[in-house]
């Protein structure tokens, strides 16, 4: 082997180290920019020798021009579906099925999640990733190898020296992280684009985009579940088996269970569905598998699917309910979203009694009628959605429903934009007032502490706030006379409002609530321009010039900008101490989400050594200090936390535990004003 062969294997190894660790591991070891400088050696070695590239080079992701169409790709192995149960009883009476059988006293399992996504079958050979396909009809599927290799979680080729088979057969799952899912549809509605409806459908219509460079910007990830083909070396259980696809690079399933009975599986599935709406994705229930591949091939299959396994599904989120009435609510941007106020109905355990029906185009288009009987989806935590009306044949039904005339809040008469109804008394609206100050101190935003819903609708029905400005001007003795304050509430907001006055930029700029102005948008333009002055005096063309920045948003800012009423608010809020602080502006550099955030860490981390995190904390621009302060912004306590608990309790200073320190790395939050 060459030098230059030698050098370009030893940056390969390295990069592939370094994108285990940081997506399959999320423990990177190293900075971003550190891990930039690898990947650019890379590429331009690789420039200077083209010859030399290697299809498994991690530059290689990506490669190549849209496709015409999909090849069809004959699977090696059907890919069978799964039956499904939805009760303990019929589980038993699938494991008695199978114990008598193989004729069996007992027989022991293996249970996982049940990933709601897209199957794929993974082929490598010498352990090279050669080729990728999607189900299709579980004998021919559609060859989507060059998306399926801008999937950062899958490795291009597995790990040296670990005794994988020279041929391997993979099925897995490809989907989207809830977190990864609504900023990709955040981004796309900041882009004037049509969000996706549900993760799974994000995740299909990415795997199956035939430009895989638009592929390779969305988020999706991968985890492999079966272990398909046979031959020497193969493990005698599926759970073990899955144990050397982990031990070779591939990404498995972070939940499982070894189940010395079924009974241990069904205990699985109650822990699944008790954590389901935490979790970072989606799961319609667990799978149970026989884990001896010896019976699993004893019992055979039928002609869609294995008689050794099942899905237990958790129950339906979708139930049937009657509409009493469609109200309207009036959000901070003027928007008028109908609410359908619903017959109370449980769904997976959880009563509902409104759903958003988004806009009165909606309304109209799904032709929703107080009385009728509409189908109702619930994921996660979020509002539930009205999925259809049901016809019921004879049923009577009511007039259409007319979008109104005016606000129902302020009386000012409404406009219509697409498909939203807004009201246009945007001074005089006290509703659009409550929600530009709910998303002014809004996590997101400004993130001041302190102040609720019920606060903020008591000054506004108060008239102590009359705009955003009018927050800075409140004195603790007005609050003092407040129902539900007292001294130490009080002196919290206070507190919070006076730490506001440093705002970052991006931070600022989220909370003015401009139309199209999400987190994404509101980091391009801080960076671009650093200061808040450049980017008011910005011209539609000059913010179009900008790559993220079409001419929707380009009006949109601009026209904030240039209303007279903003400025003056603007203006007001610097009169009374706010500053928003500039950001520097590096070209090519990225931002640096934990700018003027410090951390105090007490006790031991899991997955982090103390260096670690202060790397990562520092990577992100953040700053690592050894004692709690006021200034501190969070306290990460590991195991065997110290005093510095109880200081950061009595500052009312954030305290994070280990999972709550990594969603906030994973979410790159902005940085606290
Ligand atoms: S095993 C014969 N394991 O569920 C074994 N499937 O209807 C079949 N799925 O199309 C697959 N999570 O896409 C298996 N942990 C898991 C799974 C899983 C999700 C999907 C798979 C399949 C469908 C079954």
């Amino acid at each position: 082997m060459s030098s230059t062969q030698q050098r370009l294997e030893e940056l390969r190894q390295a990069i592939r180290r370094h994108d285990e660790l940081y997506y399959v591991q999320s423990r990177p070891d190293i900075s971003d920019a550190e891990y930039d400088k690898l990947y650019r050696n890379l590429q331009s070695l690789e420039q200077e020798f083209p010859d030399l590239i290697t299809p498994d080079s991690p530059t290689q992701r990506v490669g190549g021009a849209p496709l015409p169409q999909f090849q069809k790709s004959q699977h090696e192995f059907p890919l069978l579906s799964l039956d499904s149960e939805m009760s303990e009883d019929s589980v038993r009476t699938f494991d008695e099925r199978v114990r008598r059988d193989l004729d069996e006293a007992e027989v022991g399992y293996s249970a996982e999640p049940k990933f709601d996504g897209l199957s794929v079958e993974l082929t490598y050979v010498q352990g090279m990733f050669v080729r990728g396909a999607t189900r299709g009809d579980g004998t021919i599927g559609e060859d989507v190898t060059h998306n399926l290799r801008t999937i950062r979680t899958l490795p291009l080729r597995l790990k040296e020296g670990t005794g994988f088979p020279p041929h391997l057969v993979v099925r897995g799952e490809v989907f989207i992280r809830l977190p990864d899912f609504h900023q990709l549809n955040q981004r796309l509605t900041e882009l004037g684009e049509e969000p996706f409806s549900n993760p799974r459908n994000s995740a299909s219509g990415t795997l199956r985009q035939l430009d895989p460079q638009l592929t390779a910007k969305r988020p999706l990830t991968i985890t492999c579940y079966d272990f398909m083909n046979d031959g020497e070396g193969k493990p005698a259980t599926h759970f073990d088996a899955v144990f050397c696809l982990e031990a070779w690079g591939l990404p498995i399933p972070q939940f499982r269970q070894n189940c010395p009975s079924i009974e241990e599986a069904l205990a699985f599935h109650r822990t699944m569905a008790d954590q389901r709406d935490s979790l970072p994705f989606e799961i319609d229930g667990i799978v149970i598998k026989v884990n001896r591949f010896d019976w699993q091939r004893q019992l055979g299959e039928k002609s869609r699917s294995p008689r050794w396994a099942i899905a237990y599904k958790f129950p339906a989120r979708k139930e049937l309910t009657k509409v009493r009435a469609i109200a309207v609510s009036v959000g901070r941007t003027g928007a008028l979203t109908p609410i359908a106020m619903l017959d109370p109905v449980d769904i997976g355990g959880v009563t509902v009694s409104r759903a958003s029906l988004h806009n009165v185009e909606e309304v109209a288009r799904k032709d929703v009628r107080v009385g009728d009987t509409v189908k109702v989806e619930r994921a996660g935590d979020v509002i539930p959605d009205i999925l259809e009306r049901v016809d019921i044949p004879g049923e009577q039904r009511t007039e259409p429903f007319i979008p109104p005339a005016q606000c129902p809040v302020c009386q000012s008469h409404t406009l219509q934009e697409g498909p939203v109804l807004y009201c246009t008394g945007q001074t005089v609206c006290s509703a659009q007032l409550k929600g530009s100050l709910e998303h002014y101190v809004s996590k997101g935003a400004m993130n001041i502490d302190g102040l609720g819903k019920k606060t903020i609708a008591q000054f506004v029905d108060e008239e102590l706030v009359k705009d955003l400005g009018d927050l800075y001007t409140l004195k603790k003795e007005q609050l003092l006379g407040l129902e539900g304050f007292a001294e130490k509430s009080a002196t919290q907001l206070m507190d919070g409002l006076e730490k506001s006055k440093e705002a970052a930029l991006p931070r600022f700029l989220i909370g003015l609530g401009i139309r199209h102005v999400g987190s994404h948008i509101a980091k391009v333009l801080a960076q671009h321009y650093g200061g808040l002055e450049k980017i008011q005096l910005a011209s539609e063309e000059d913010l179009q010039a900008i790559h993220e920045i079409g001419p929707e948003i380009a009006a949109s800012v601009k026209s904030f900008f240039q209303e007279e009423r903003n400025l003056h608010v603007i203006q007001r809020m610097k009169d009374l101490g706010v500053h928003v602080e500039e950001i520097e502006v590096v070209l090519g550099e990225l931002f640096q989400p934990f700018a003027g955030v410090s951390f105090v860490l007490t006790g031991t981390l899991e997955d982090f050594t103390r260096d670690e995190a202060k790397q990562k904390i520092e990577s992100l621009g953040g700053r690592m200090m050894t004692s709690v302060s006021k200034k501190t912004d969070y306290v990460v306590a590991g195991r065997d936390p110290g005093s510095k608990i109880e200081k950061a309790q009595s500052l009312n200073v954030t305290v994070l535990n280990e999972s709550g320190f990594k969603a906030l790395l994973s979410d790159s939050i902005l940085p606290k004003s």
